[in-house]
């Protein structure tokens, strides 16, 4: 039985790759994207269906699309991958409050908005699943990466809560969050820089760009086995096969490098500061 997925940020990268794999596996695809009659032309040959979803509109404008192409396939959505985002680059103090809602609204509230929108149609049929492509940046922290790193840990913490309530409401509905890391795509190419703002952060600013410079066309992620992958832990099929799949699955040798640093510092931190953790409960008499 063909499953119908519909996928975010089409154009390029990740998103791209989904809809060329999914095609050739013979699922249904509704391919979105901003602008996609022209950005997306270029799938039209893969028999997706190809739809203009900009996943930062306002939220009655998301519940609308949701609305008009649940029903493109018969028995509605199986899969949504809320694939679409973007990297800010730029120190805390450099960003002003837009750049921030910005990111937040593509990056999280747009993946919250479709969530929402698909939740009750889903609920009704008792199936589903729900991808997240967060990223290894949703645990690890750089400088200069923090509205990146914001809106990918905002997103993993809902996510880990919707997983809960979900357990609850529909259990037949599956959560994934997918956690690159880098993989050789558009992303670091088309990075949203802060305009020079405070004259202290300048040769700062020049280091961060050499490093991401750098990064171009060196990522060790190849984005054709990842999404390979994603599907696969989707559809439950090769390196899934037999596997109860993780809320979280890290994906490339850097990413799961950085991630698994990251646990392991903090249980160390929780072991050394047990004592002192624990001296602040209640006393009970
Ligand atoms: N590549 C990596 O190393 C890496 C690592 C970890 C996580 N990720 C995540 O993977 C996802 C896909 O990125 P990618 O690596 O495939 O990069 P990409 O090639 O730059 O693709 C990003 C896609 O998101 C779309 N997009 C951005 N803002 C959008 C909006 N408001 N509405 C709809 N589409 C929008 C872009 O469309 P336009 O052409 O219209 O801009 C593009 O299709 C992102 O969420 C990214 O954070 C990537």
């Amino acid at each position: 039985m063909p499953q119908t997925w519909l996928v975010t940020g089409c154009s390029s990268g990740f998103g791209e790759l989904f809809v060329r794999q999914l095609c050739e596996l013979g699922d249904n695809v509704i391919a979105t994207g901003r602008n996609a009659k022209t950005k997306l032309a270029h799938l039209k040959s893969t028999g997706a269906m190809i739809v203009d979803l900009d996943v930062s509109s306002p939220a009655s404008e998301i519940e609308a699309k949701i609305s008009e192409v649940w029903d493109l396939y018969p028995g509605g959505i199986d899969v949504v991958v809320n694939n679409a985002g973007y990297i800010l680059s730029g120190a805390i103090e450099e960003l002003v409050p837009q750049e921030l809602e910005d990111i937040m609204r593509t990056n999280f509230h747009g993946p919250m908005n479709i969530t929402r929108s698909l939740l009750p149609r889903l609920r009704a049929k008792g199936s589903g699943t729900l991808l997240y492509i967060s990223s290894q940046a949703g645990w690890h922290a750089d400088p200069g990466a923090s509205g990146y790193c914001a809106s990918k840990f905002a997103l993993e913490g809902a996510v880990e809560c919707l997983s809960h309530e979900l357990a609850i409401f529909a259990p037949g509905i599956k959560v994934l969050i997918v956690e690159p890391g880098y993989f050789r795509t558009r992303a670091f190419g088309n990075i949203n820089h802060v305009p020079p703002r405070v004259a202290d952060y300048a040769a700062f600013n020049a280091a961060v760009r050499d490093v991401e410079a750098g990064i171009v066309g060196n990522e060790p992620g190849d984005a054709t086995k990842g999404v390979s992958i994603m599907i696969n832990l989707v559809k439950g099929t090769g390196v899934a096969e037999g596997k109860e799949i993780p809320l979280r699955v890290p994906l490339g040798t850097d990413g799961w490098s950085r991630i698994k640093a990251k646990c392991e510092n903090m249980i160390k931190i929780c072991d050394d500061w047990e004592q002192v953790a624990k001296s602040t409960d209640i006393v009970q008499q």
